[in-house]
């Protein structure tokens, strides 16, 4: 059921040869205070068409709206205020989910359209960053959303496996490596290699000219640079798929840079075709003054392409390959310009498709106030993140319910779904810093509260002996704090709307927080177990706010422990 959909149709009725049911729809607000109703009809537009005072008008058509949804009128100056029958709507809204469960809020905006989401993307041979991390979640909980209204999200990690980088590790591995100690512990190994080549190469600049022949070895196919990169690339994949697996996320394609080496000439002859590229010193660029954008580097006087040629090439294989409706890029937003090139290069080769491709940019994470730099070896490592915070999850699980059967189990998935639902809370624009305890708190906004929030209503549930539910007209409410509620579970559609809209998964998350505390105050206010005629509509509630907070961190990525 549509509330604001069912108003408009009455608001209709009365209007039909003035507005159109969604001129109406738009009009229509939510009042600020819950005093003046529902849902309001602001009356100005009217005045015009009607030559009279808005006020006048919207006693006037106050006076004659009615509908079985609404059960009063309130006029207030240019406002027409609506009170709802609250029996009506809560009980069909506990009756959709229901029905519905899981799939309540889905929408069908996507028409199945496909959508390469380009997200994660840490690069070989160093360990990932909470950059990454950022990407990885905020990518997984839209890819949900995606797949929410409709579209069929396909997950890519663009790895960041190829250029002058593995050049200079190569160069770094046969003087200074060995293979025992890259295979105990790959990603430290490989990151003190390239840590020691910079530190080296700052007093023997000839190891630049060795590291760049090396990358041109490997991307001619040497067989002995192939096997090293292999080798280090498939150590690296190892250790980041320990992550992966923990956050519960997969990926329908590894298709990262070294995928689309064999189609670089295919990019700068489609763009040498389309007369873009200029020699500058030696190197290709393409010029993008027009669009206020500094210039394109496409190849390097020594012929080595760079990222975004390989970008551009992944841009055309997505297109041919998926078809796409659109394809996003969750990329931080250091990134931006690069994202902004890329694009305006695809217009440059007249490609009508540039518009669908969207850069989803991020803000910058720190913890404790520390910024993270992989060439200086300073970093923070993801995995020890999320050891810390299942450490600290255990922990209060220790103080509040020792006799949790499982604990391991459910510390993890608290501490691990702290840190994500922490990442996904904030406004992905904004730059934030954090510390473990904060994030792995049960109280406050957090992951960990929202889990709880929803344990403990499983164990009303479970305490009422309640396990299946089928619809029914007694599920009707119409206490305040049962309304609260109610109006929560009506917006979830467009609240999974306005998520889609503005790609931000924050506003899932600030729902589920809404909609915990607003169980919270029920609960603590309204005698649910009591036997009385309303007990099964409370209880029918209680499920449904069960069913949708589950939702909410499913899509968000974080795991629903019953018990906690
Ligand atoms: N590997 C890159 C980095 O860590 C991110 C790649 C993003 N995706 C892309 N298609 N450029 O900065």
């Amino acid at each position: 059921m549509d509330y604001r959909q069912l108003v408009a149709e009455a608001i209709h009725n009365e209007l039909k040869d003035h507005l159109d049911l969604n001129e109406i729809n738009n009009l229509l607000e939510k009042p600020k205070h819950a005093e003046h109703g529902d849902i309001a009809f602001p009356a100005f537009q009217l005045a015009k068409l009607f030559r009279k005072n808005p006020a006048q008008i919207a006693q006037e058509l106050g006076d004659s709206i009615t509908s079985p949804i609404i059960s009063s009128v309130q006029v207030i100056g240019p406002y027409i205020n609506f009170y709802l029958n609250k029996k009506s709507v809560s009980q069909a809204v506990i009756n959709d989910v229901i029905k519905e469960k899981g799939h309540y809020g889905e929408l069908s905006i996507g028409n199945g359209g496909n959508v390469p989401i380009d997200m994660s993307s840490p690069n070989i041979a160093k360990p990932m960053s909470m950059g990454h991390l950022r990407s990885t979640v905020i990518g997984n909980a839209l890819s949900n959303i995606l797949a929410k209204v409709g579209f069929s999200p396909i997950r890519i990690n663009h790895l960041g496996d190829w250029g002058t980088q593995f050049g200079k590790l190569i160069t770094a591995y046969k003087k200074w490596g060995n293979e025992e100690d890259v295979r105990s512990e790959p990603i430290k190994e490989l990151l003190r290699l390239y840590v020691k080549f910079h530190d080296e190469a700052e007093n023997d600049p000839s190891l630049e000219d060795e590291g760049r022949a090396w990358f041109r070895e490997l991307e001619s196919g040497n067989e002995e640079a192939v096997e090293l990169w292999k080798w280090f690339r498939d150590e690296s994949l190892k250790e980041f798929e320990k992550v992966y697996k923990r956050l519960n996320i997969s990926f329908d394609s590894y298709n990262g840079e070294a995928f689309y080496n064999d189609k670089m000439s295919d990019v700068v002859s489609l763009l040498d075709e389309h007369k873009l590229l200029t020699v500058d010193q030696g190197a290709h660029i393409v010029n993008l003054d027009k669009y206020d954008l500094n210039p394109a580097l496409i190849k390097k006087s020594d012929g080595a392409t760079l990222y975004m040629t390989r970008d551009l090439a992944a841009a055309l294989y997505r297109k041919d390959n998926y078809d796409f409706s659109q394809s996003l890029y969750v990329v931080g937003q250091e990134q931006s310009n690069h994202f902004k090139q890329l694009k305006a290069i695809l217009k440059e080769l007249d490609f009508d498709w540039a518009d669908s491709i969207h850069h989803i940019p991020f803000g910058l994470i720190t913890k404790d106030g520390k910024k993270l730099s992989t060439r200086k070896g300073k970093v923070v490592l993801l995995e020890e993140v999320l050891n810390e915070a299942t450490a600290q999850a255990l922990q209060q699980i220790e103080d509040k319910n020792p006799n949790l059967p499982d604990k391991e189990k459910v510390a993890e998935q608290v501490g691990v779904g702290a840190v994500v639902f922490h990442d996904l809370k904030n406004d992905r624009l904004n730059n934030f810093d954090f510390t473990i305890e904060e994030v792995v708190q049960f109280e406050g906004e957090t992951g960990p509260y929202v889990q709880y929030t929803r344990a403990r209503a499983m164990s009303i549930l479970r305490k009422a002996g309640l396990e299946s539910l089928s619809p029914s007209d007694a599920f009707a409410l119409s206490d305040d704090y049962s309304w609260e509620v109610i109006k929560l579970l009506h917006d979830y559609p467009d609240t999974v709307r306005r998520a889609y809209e503005n790609y931000e998964p924050s506003i899932i998350a600030k729902h589920a927080i809404q909609l915990a505390q607003t169980f919270n105050k029920f609960y603590a206010n309204v005698r649910v177990l009591d036997e009385d005629p309303e007990k099964d509509a409370r209880l029918a509630l209680v499920f449904a706010i069960t069913e949708i907070l589950k939702e909410d961190l499913r899509i968000l990525g974080v795991e629903t422990p019953d018990e906690m």
